[in-house]
């Protein structure tokens, strides 16, 4: 069985053209999906109907076999926990510190004291930001704001990893570091998507492919074709 399927969804927002129709696609427990197309394709759009943060108009999402858009508001929060999301445009408080945005999730959860400080550290250390924790987001660059919000998206050691163009205005370098952090989240386990529309990127770190195309989503084989969308 595979652990995310979507059969004929159908989604589009008010009073616009649809952005999906009657799309299918399935990802087996395990597996690392770039998702890309376009601007404006839907990749994000995917991200959100697999995050229930919107309903398809038609068809079913699926996770472990269970449709997941009849879970009641308690379990969608649960359905949620299990998949860390770093989204396109971060959604730091920029205002608080690294530590107490890599906090809020788990504070959130029930988490206090001591044990939190340690796991806040540890998933500090996991990106390499341990030693600036106190720092504001504020003042970080796009790329160490992207390190923050992968850490705030490990809390709950979920089994499900989705990045939204993780290396979207970053330099090569930082490109490179998130990647390898993202591929190491993968090694350890996890159900890995990353939405790029970024060919270089999938060239050089290669992996199966989505490509969303004329409202539908197809598996393609880009790693090897000249850079077309
Ligand atoms: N909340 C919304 N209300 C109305 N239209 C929306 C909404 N969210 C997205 N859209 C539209 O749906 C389409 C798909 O948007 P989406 O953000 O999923 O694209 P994307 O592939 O992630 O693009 P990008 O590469 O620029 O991030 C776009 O035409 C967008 O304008
Ligand atoms: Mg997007």
């Amino acid at each position: 069985m595979p652990l995310i399927e979507a059969e004929n969804i159908s989604k589009s927002y008010l009073g616009m053209l649809p952005v999906l129709e009657n799309s299918s696609f399935r990802i087996e427990s395990g597996e690392f999906f770039y998702l890309t197309g376009v601007s404006g394709a839907g990749k994000t759009t995917v991200f959100k109907l697999l995050m229930l943060m919107e309903r398809p108009d038609t068809g079913r999402v699926s996770f472990d076999g269970q449709d997941i858009t009849l879970l009641e508001t308690r379990n969608r929060s649960l359905h949620r926990r299990r998949i860390g999301m770093v989204f396109q445009d971060y959604r730091l408080l920029d205002n608080e510190t690294i530590e107490e945005n890599v906090a809020i999730p788990l504070r959130v959860g029930g988490h206090r004291g001591p044990g939190l400080r340690r796991q806040t550290e540890n998933l500090l250390e996991q990106v390499g930001l341990a030693d600036r924790r106190r720092e504001k987001v504020l003042g970080l660059s796009g790329g160490e704001k992207q390190l923050v919000s992968i850490a705030r998206a490990l809390s709950f050691n979920p089994g499900v990893f989705f990045a939204d163009e993780p290396t979207g205005n970053l330099d090569q370098s930082m490109a490179f570091r998130v990647m390898d952090l993202i591929k190491e989240i993968h090694r350890k386990g996890a159900t890995v998507i990353v939405a790029t529309h970024d060919l270089n990127l999938i060239r050089t770190f290669r992996a199966r492919t989505l490509l969303i195309k004329d409202r539908r989503i197809h598996e393609v084989r880009l790693a090897d074709s000249q850079p077309s969308l």
